[in-house]
C-alpha cells in the first residue's frame, strides 16, 4: 500500500506574493498541480494534501483533481509538525509514506518510480532523494556513508562552515516506512534555528536511513523565492522544446520562445522567434508560425501561416494565414483557406471557407457565408449601448471599403455594398446596397474671393 501526501501548507513568505507559494504557475500548471502529476505512475492509494495557509484557495484550484484528500495543518510549525498531522488520518494505514514537498515542481516520474522500488527492495526504515548541488545554499545537507546509508540531515541555517562543504541535498522527498515514522514523529522537537518541527529530523531517528541520488541534479530545485522560480521555469521550457523538437517541430530561435505543457504541435510546423504558446493550444503539421505571436488555448489546422499576432480561444482550419498584426479573440471559428490581414479583429464570428478579411476591419458577432470579400476598413457595428447583435453575410458577398454594417443586419448570398456604405437594414441576395450621401460636383467653383 502507497499513500502519498503533498506538503502545501506553507505561505511562501520569501515569494513576497498574495499568492499560496503552491499555487505559483510554471509553464501553465501550478507547483502543486506538477507534484500530483510527478506522482501519478506510482497509483497510490491515498493522497493526501497538507494545506494550512490560504486552505480553502488551494483547495478550490484543484477542485478538477479528483480522489484527493486534504488535512488541515494549523498553525504552520514546520514540515515535521505537516507530517504529524497524518497521525490521525493514517491511524490504521499500513504501507509506505511518500512524502513530497509541494514547492519541488520538476521531479520525473521516472524518479519516483525508481526511489519507490529503491526502498521497497532495501527494506529502508527511509529512503529520501538526494542530488549534489554545486551551490546547495538553502538546502539541507545529507550526511552519508559509502553504502548510502544516511545518518542525519542538517538545516542549511543549523550547520556549521564545515557541514555546509557538505555538497549532498535533500530533495524533499522521502519514501517512509509508515508505521516506523509514526512511531517517532511525536519525539521531534523545535531545538533548532528557526524554533519549528523538522520532518528531516526523523531520519536520524530511523534506521536504517537510505539515500538515493538522482542523476539531473535539475530535477530537485525547490521554489522558495522568484529567482528559483524563473529559474525552474527556464529548465522546463528547455524540456518542452526539446520534447517538441525532437517531435519534429523547428524552433528558429528557440530561447526566443514559450510553451505550456498542454500545447500541442504536428509534424513539420516551425515557430520562428519569439512566439509564445499558452493553455491548451494545438497547432497542426506544417503550420508556420511567427514570428512574434501570441497563440493561447486555440486550434490551427494543417498548414496554417500565422505572423505577427494574437490568437485566444480561436479556431483556425486548414490552409489559413493570419496576419501580421490581426487579432483573434474567443469565439473565432475560421474556416479553411481564408485570409485575415494586418489590423484586422476578430471575435465571437464565424467566417466559412475562403473568407478574405484583409485590412483594417472589426468583424463581431458576426458570420460569414463562404468566399465572402471584406473590404478594407469594414466594421460590424455589433452594440448599440446596450446590446450586442448578429450580423450575417451571404456567401459570395463583398463590402466596399470602410462600410459600417449596423447589427442586427442580413445581407445575402452575392449581395455587393458600395464603398463608404452605412447599412442599418437587411438586403436581399445579389442586390447592390448603397448607404452614403450622392457625391455632388459643382463645376467651374472657385470658391469664396480670399479676403484682402
Ligand atoms: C525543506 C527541507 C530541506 C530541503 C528542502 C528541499 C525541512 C526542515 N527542510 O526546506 O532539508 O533541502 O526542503 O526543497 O523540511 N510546509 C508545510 N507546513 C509547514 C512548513 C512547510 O506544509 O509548516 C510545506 C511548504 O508549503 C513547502 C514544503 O513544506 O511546500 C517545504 O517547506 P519550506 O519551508 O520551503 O522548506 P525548506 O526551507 O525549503
Ligand atoms: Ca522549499
Amino acid at each position: 500500500m502507497l499513500a502519498v501526501a503533498v506538503l502545501a501548507a506553507g505561505k511562501g513568505t520569501r515569494m513576497k506574493s498574495a499568492l499560496p507559494k503552491v499555487l505559483q504557475p510554471l509553464a501553465g500548471a501550478t507547483l502543486v498541480e506538477r507534484v500530483l502529476t510527478s506522482c501519478e505512475a506510482l497509483h497510490p492509494e491515498r493522497r493526501i494534501l497538507i494545506v494550512g495557509h490560504q486552505a480553502e484557495r488551494v483547495e478550490r484550484e484543484l477542485q478538477g483533481h479528483s480522489g484527493l484528500e486534504y488535512v488541515l495543518q494549523q498553525p504552520q510549525n514546520g514540515t515535521g509538525h505537516a507530517v504529524q498531522q497524518l497521525l490521525d488520518p493514517l491511524a490504521d494505514f499500513q504501507g509506505d509514506l511518500l512524502v513530497l514537498n509541494g514547492d519541488v515542481p520538476l521531479l520525473r516520474p521516472e524518479t519516483l518510480v525508481s526511489l519507490l522500488e529503491q526502498h521497497r527492495a532495501s527494506g529502508a526504515a527511509v529512503t529520501l532523494l538526494t542530488a549534489r548541488l554545486a551551490d546547495p545554499t538553502g538546502y539541507g545537507r545529507v550526511f552519508a556513508d559509502a553504502t548510502g546509508a544516511v545518518s542525519a540531515i542538517v538545516e542549511h541555517r543549523d550547520c556549521n562552515d564545515e557541514q555546509r562543504r557538505n555538497t549532498l541535498t535533500n530533495a524533499g522527498i522521502y519514501c517512509f516506512n509508515w508505521q516506523k515514522l509514526a512511531a517517532v514523529l511525536p519525539q521531534l522537537t523545535t531545538d533548532n534555528d528557526q524554533g519549528e518541527l523538522y520532518l528531516t529530523d526523523t531520519v536520524a531517528m530511523l534506521e536504517p536511513a537510505m539515500h538515493r541520488e538522482v542523476a539531473d541534479a535539475d530535477e530537485i530545485t525547490g521554489i522558495n523565492d522568484r529567482l528559483q522560480l524563473s529559474q525552474c521555469e527556464a529548465v522546463l521550457q528547455d524540456r518542452l522544446r526539446r520534447h517538441w523538437m525532437a517531435e519534429g517541430v523547428t524552433f528558429t530561435d528557440p530561447a526566443s520562445c514559450t510553451l505550456s505543457e498542454a500545447s500541442r504541435f504536428g509534424r513539420d510546423v516551425v515557430v520562428e522567434p519569439q512566439c509564445h504558446f499558452r493553455g491548451a493550444s494545438s497547432i497542426g503539421d506544417g503550420c508556420r508560425i511567427g514570428p512574434g505571436c501570441l497563440i493561447e488555448d486555440s486550434q490551427l489546422g494543417e498548414g496554417v501561416s500565422v505572423v505577427y499576432s494574437v490568437l485566444r480561444q480561436a479556431r483556425v482550419a486548414e490552409g489559413c494565414a493570419i496576419g501580421p498584426f490581426a487579432q483573434l479573440r474567443p469565439g473565432s471559428e475560421v474556416g479553411p483557406q481564408c485570409h485575415i490581414g494586418n489590423f484586422v479583429e476578430v471575435k465571437n464570428s464565424t467566417l466559412a471557407a475562403g473568407v478574405k478579411v484583409n485590412h483594417l476591419s472589426y468583424i463581431g458577432d458576426a458570420d460569414l457565408g463562404a468566399g465572402v470579400n471584406v473590404g478594407a476598413g469594414t466594421i460590424t457595428a455589433n452594440y448599440d449601448g446596450v446590446h450586442k447583435h448578429r450580423t450575417v453575410v451571404g456567401a459570395g458577398s463583398k463590402t466596399g471599403a470602410n462600410s459600417v454594417l449596423v447589427a442586427p443586419i442580413r445581407l445575402g448570398d452575392n449581395v455587393t455594398v458600395g464603398a463608404g456604405s452605412t447599412l442599418t437594414r437587411d438586403v436581399p441576395a445579389g442586390a447592390l446596397a448603397l448607404g452614403r450621401a450622392r457625391q455632388l460636383v459643382k463645376e467651374n467653383w472657385s470658391g469664396p474671393a480670399p479676403t484682402p
